[in-house]
């Protein structure tokens, strides 16, 4: 009798283990597959980067990319910052950047994925120089630059991209510079604006020594790259030889490069207007650039470090208030109504005259430019 009730005891713990068993092995398949399906959505971040490389964009993507070394990092962030300020389409962003700024920038643009109304992808991945001249390449310029004139064939899975420099900052959503793609002829393959609108102080027609785009040259901070159609020229070929053949007589890297390529095939560049790479240059002594005296500056550009320096207040208080609007936060209270007291504050300083073509765009975005509507 006690022998067949130790077996009933026994009998019974053996079966509530097995249910216990069964029902935490249930439990925990489901609690991978709904993490599975949570990735899936999160798609290009969440994954390693061996498998980033064979995420695969749509051809109607927006794509920006941006390439960031030394001390960029901030800089980079606030220019994607801008990005996803006055967009309204959903961005894919791609971040090249030296090793050791690879982790901040996947900490910083995951934390902003949830802070964003349209959401956003990305990948960060490390530079990616051709093995033969890689260490040349990076000490062509400042420290990385020359790594854009490679996008076609490191990112075989792009279409196009609009490329920024570090120091660039939207004022308008990204999708109307995209556009400029829909204005491209059957031969264009990138867009460019032009480095300067003044023969009397362009630096190429006065100093370069090598060939370059058009009258006075194109600058290279902003750029529209159909990389389909650069990889069908081939233009990786074109780049090394000229580098080559130019290279001592090249000051400002990267951009000479895209300079003297456009210049033997000038039928291949599209060139927007000063407005969509607005620097200081087009208001540091007299307004030049009109286009952007009418439109407002859709991209403004902080070249030789002036979102950094006292010499240019304009741009750097405008940058200053980028820095420090919070994505989440109330655009217009926390970012425009600064912007706008800035610049009514600089109003003596050259750039501050034109104080317009800062706010325009952004006035436009609020509906608060009654003129225009
Ligand atoms: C880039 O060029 C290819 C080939 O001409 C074309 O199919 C594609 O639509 C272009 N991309 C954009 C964004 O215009
Ligand atoms: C595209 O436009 C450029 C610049 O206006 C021109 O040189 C080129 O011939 C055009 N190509 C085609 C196919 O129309």
């Amino acid at each position: 009798m006690r022998g067949k009730m130790r077996l009933y005891f026994y009998l019974n713990i053996v079966i509530l283990v097995s249910i216990l068993l069964l029902v935490f092995y249930m439990y925990s398949v489901r609690q991978i597959r709904r993490k599975e399906s949570v990735y899936s959505h999160l798609s290009v971040n969440a994954q390693e980067s061996v498998t980033e490389k064979t995420v695969n964009y749509r051809k109607n993507d927006l794509v920006v990319a941006v390439v960031a070394c030394g001390d960029r990092l901030r800089e980079t962030l606030n220019m994607i910052k801008s990005a996803l300020m006055f967009s309204k389409e959903k961005l894919n962003f791609i971040v090249i950047a030296e090793e050791k700024l690879i982790d901040s920038f996947k900490e910083k643009l995951s934390e902003w994925q949830g802070f964003t109304n349209h959401g956003f992808f990305f990948k960060v991945l490390p530079l990616n120089f051709p093995k033969k001249d890689g260490h040349e390449w990076k000490m062509l310029f400042k420290p990385c630059a020359a790594q854009r004139l490679f996008l076609p064939d490191i990112l075989p899975e792009v279409d196009s991209l609009l490329y920024m420099d570090t120091d660039t900052l939207f004022l308008t959503p990204v999708e109307s510079v995209w556009a400029y793609f829909n204005k491209f002829n059957k031969s264009q393959m990138a867009a460019l604006a032009p480095e300067h609108e003044d023969p009397n102080v362009g630096w190429y027609n006065r100093f370069a020594k090598h060939p370059y785009y058009g009258k006075l040259g194109v600058n290279s901070g902003v750029m529209l790259m159909n990389l389909t159609r650069m990889r069908t020229f081939k233009w990786t070929e074109y780049v090394v030889p000229i580098y080559k053949k130019f290279k001592l007589h090249i000051t400002w890297g990267d951009q000479d490069i895209i300079n003297i390529i456009f210049h033997y095939h000038p039928g291949k560049l599209f060139t927007y207007s000063c407005r969509y790479n607005y620097r200081p240059d087009h208001c540091m002594y007299t307004s030049i650039c009109k286009s952007a005296e009418k439109d407002g500056a859709a991209v403004i550009h902080g070249s030789r470090s002036s979102f950094h320096l006292e010499k240019q207040p304009v741009f750097r208080a405008i940058y200053n208030v980028f820095d420090t609007f919070q994505l989440g936060g109330d655009v217009y209270k926390d970012f425009y109504q600064p912007v706008e007291t800035n610049l009514d504050n600089l109003e003596a300083t050259n750039c501050g005259k034109v104080k317009d073509v800062f706010l325009k765009n952004l006035r436009r975005y609020f509906d608060l430019d009654f003129e225009n509507t």
